[in-house]
């Protein structure tokens, strides 16, 4: 379904040095299959987020969604097929805005619509139905505007938006990062729900190793652009949170090693 091919992305470090946000990455993932990501600080996850969705654009490489190029699409063309969620819960939505219209609005998107659809009572009740799905109370607030809710209150919703069309790849990058251990639980289930119950292709990315092994049945680690862990399945059910902490721990060490060695060399040869 979603196919990447040698991807590279580089960026001019601050010291004019080149960074290897994604260096040479492959990756195909099966429709309806639900990845999670996870990587140190840096390891090219957001990276590889926004090359998919189109915010940003590769080096070299390729990428396909349903046998369908997506690289010469523009981003707001490839909204139509991808779902989105930012980690910060107030990027989703238009906070003066009605709840009811910023969903109307993710009625619209798809359909080539340029402005507000007339908010017809067929709208409103679809509207209403699936607000009231997530099981919040949220359908009472319908006509209240976006920014009286709470950070948890708006990452659900903006679920609900992202996923109004049922897109074809859903990205959600540390969309609960930013949200209290309760709301972060809520908005994770309704994520869960929300996937199983259309059938999603979903990337994760999260740095809670308690949601990497608990969601999704592929799991990949990234580190310094690259992929260096991929497991699914049986694997990934048995996967526990010291273990995935302890490859972390592995990939430091050796990050440690690598930068002993390169001091050494520079003390030698200056
Ligand atoms: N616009 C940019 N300009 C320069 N360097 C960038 C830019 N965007 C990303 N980078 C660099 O590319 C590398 C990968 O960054 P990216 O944001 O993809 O990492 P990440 O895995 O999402 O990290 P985090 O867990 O902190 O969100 C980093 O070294 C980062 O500094
Ligand atoms: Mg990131």
């Amino acid at each position: 379904m979603l196919e990447l091919a040698h991807i590279t992305k580089t960026y001019n470090g601050s010291g004019g040095e080149t960074v290897y946000a994604l260096n040479d990455v492959s990756l195909r993932c099966e429709r309806g299959s639900f990845v999670v990501i996870v990587g140190s600080n840096g390891s090219g996850k957001s990276t590889l987020m926004n090359i998919i969705a189109g915010s940003d654009t590769p080096d070299t490489g390729n990428i396909t969604v349903g046998g369908k190029k997506l690289l010469s699409m523009p981003e707001h063309r490839r909204a139509a097929t991808i779902g989105r969620v930012f980690q910060n819960p107030f990027q989703g939505t238009i906070a003066d805005m009605t709840v009811m219209e910023n969903l109307a609005l993710a009625y619209c998107c798809g359909r080539g619509f340029t402005f507000k659809p007339a908010l017809t009572r067929q709208l409103r009740e679809e509207i209403r139905e699936r607000v009231a799905g997530i099981g919040i109370g949220l359908e009472d607030r319908l006509t209240q505007s976006m920014s009286s809710l709470s950070g948890g209150q708006r990452q659900a919703l903006t679920m609900l938006m992202a996923t109004w069309r049922k897109p074809r790849l859903l990205l959600l990058d540390e969309h609960t990062a930013a949200l209290d251990p309760r709301s972060a639980d809520l908005v994770l289930n309704l994520t869960g729900r929300i996937v199983a119950e259309r059938g999603l292709t979903v990337l994760m990315v999260t740095h809670s190793m308690q949601h990497a092994v608990l969601f999704g049945e592929r799991l990949i680690m990234m580190h310094h652009g690259q992929i260096v862990y991929d497991i699914r399945d049986g694997e990934k059910r048995r996967a526990r949170p010291s273990e995935l902490i302890a490859r972390f721990e592995e990939l430091r060490r050796a990050d440690r090693m690598d930068e002993s060695v390169a001091g050494l060399l520079r003390a030698q040869y200056h």
